[in-house]
C-alpha cells in the first residue's frame, strides 16, 4: 500500500521538518517503497485523506504535527502512523508537564518554575539560582531559549519566549555535558555526547554549523552508558513513547544525569542525532527510516 511522508507543516520547525522529511522520502524511494510526500501546511487533512495513505510517516516537528492533534486526527481517519500516540505526543511537547510525570516517578529533571509578565523574578532567581534557562514551553530545536544571567535578561529572556509560546519556564542550568539517547523500536541505541564551542546547542549549533561536535562513542565508560540508556528508555516509557524517540540529557560535575525533554518526531536531517545513533549501531540511514516505517504496522 502507499505510505505518504508528512513534512512541512506550520510550526515555527517547519523548515527542519522540510530537510527532515526531505531525506525520510528519498531513503523510501530508494527502498523502493510506493511512497509520496505531502504538506498539510498545503492541503490540510482533506487533502490528506485524497491521497488514501495506507499509513503515514510522520516527520513534522513541533505543533500541529508533533503534539498529538495530528495523531488524534489520524486515529480518528483510521489511519496508521509511525511513531507515539495522542497521550504521548501532547505530553512530549509540553516539556514542564513531562517533568511533572518524571517527578512522579522519582526521575531526575532539573526543578522549574513557570513565568508570567508579573513573575517575583528575584524569587525565581533565589529559588533555582543563575544561570537559568528559560523556555517556551512547547517548542522544538531550542526556538525561543535562552540563557540568562541576571534579573534584567530574566525579564528579556521571558519576552522573547512569550513570542513563540502563551507558556513559558525557567529551569535550573545544569553545568556540564549533554547527551542524546535516541529509541528505536524498544532499542536504545548509542548515546552522543553533544559538545558545542559556543557552550550554547542552538538552533544555529543544530542546524548550520560545522563546529559542533558529536562524540560517538559518547566517552562515558560502559556502566555509565548503560545507566544513562536506562534512564532514558524510563524516561521514554513514563510519557508512554512509542516507536522511536530521543531522550536529551544533562550530566552535571559530579556524574548525575538529569533529563531535559523527549522528542516523540525527532530531527532526521544530515545534521540530525537519530540517524548517527544509528548509523553508530550499524542501521544505514535507509534501513532506519524502514524500521521506523515498520512500526506503524505493531
Ligand atoms: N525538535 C527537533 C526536530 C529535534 O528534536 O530533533
Ligand atoms: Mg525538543
Amino acid at each position: 500500500g502507499r505510505v505518504v511522508v508528512l513534512y512541512g507543516g506550520n510550526s515555527a520547525e517547519r523548515e527542519v521538518s522540510l530537510r527532515s522529511g526531505a531525506a525520510v522520502l528519498a531513503a523510501l524511494q530508494r527502498s523502493g517503497i510506493d511512497v509520496i510526500g505531502y504538506d498539510p501546511a498545503d492541503g490540510g487533512l482533506v487533502g490528506l485523506e485524497a491521497l488514501a495513505p495506507d499509513r503515514v510517516f510522520i516527520v513534522l516537528h513541533g505543533r500541529g504535527g508533533e503534539d498529538g492533534t495530528l495523531q488524534g486526527a489520524l486515529e480518528l481517519l483510521g489511519i496508521p502512523y509511525t511513531g507515539s500516540g495522542v497521550l504521548a505526543s501532547a505530553l512530549g511537547m509540553d516539556k514542564q508537564r513531562t517533568k511533572l510525570v518524571w517527578q512522579a516517578l522519582g526521575l531526575p529533571t532539573p526543578e522549574s518554575l513557570m513565568l508570567a509578565e508579573d513573575a517575583d523574578w528575584d524569587g525565581i532567581i533565589a529559588r533555582l539560582g543563575l544561570p537559568l534557562i528559560v523556555k517556551p514551553v512547547h517548542e522544538g530545536s531550542t526556538l525561543g531559549i535562552s540563557i540568562v544571567d541576571s534579573k534584567a535578561a530574566l525579564e528579556s529572556a521571558y519576552h522573547e519566549a512569550a513570542r513563540f509560546d502563551a507558556r513559558v519556564m525557567a529551569e535550573r542550568f545544569i553545568h556540564g555535558e549533554e547527551y542524546t539517547v535516541s529509541l528505536l523500536g524498544g532499542r536504545v541505541l548509542p548515546a552522543i555526547r553533544v559538545e558545542v564551542p559556543s557552550g550554547f546547542y542552538d538552533y544555529e549549533a543544530k542546524y548550520n554549523s560545522n563546529d559542533t561536535r558529536y562524540h560517538l562513542p559518547c566517552g562515558l565508560d560502559a556502566e555509565q552508558e548503560a545507566a544513562l540508556g536506562e534512564l532514558c528508555r524510563q524516561a521514554f516509557e513514563a510519557v508512554g513513547g512509542e516507536g522511536w524517540g530521543r531522550v536529551d540529557v544533562m550530566r552535571d560535575g559530579e556524574g548525575r544525569f538529569w533529563l531535559i525533554e523527549v522528542n516523540t518526531a525527532p530531527g532526521m536531517t544530515d545534521h540530525s542525532l537519530v540517524p548517527q545513533a544509528a548509523a553508530h549501531a550499524g542501521i544505514e540511514f535507509d534501513a532506519l527510516v524502514r524500521s521506523i516505517l515498520a512500526t506503524t504496522l505493531e
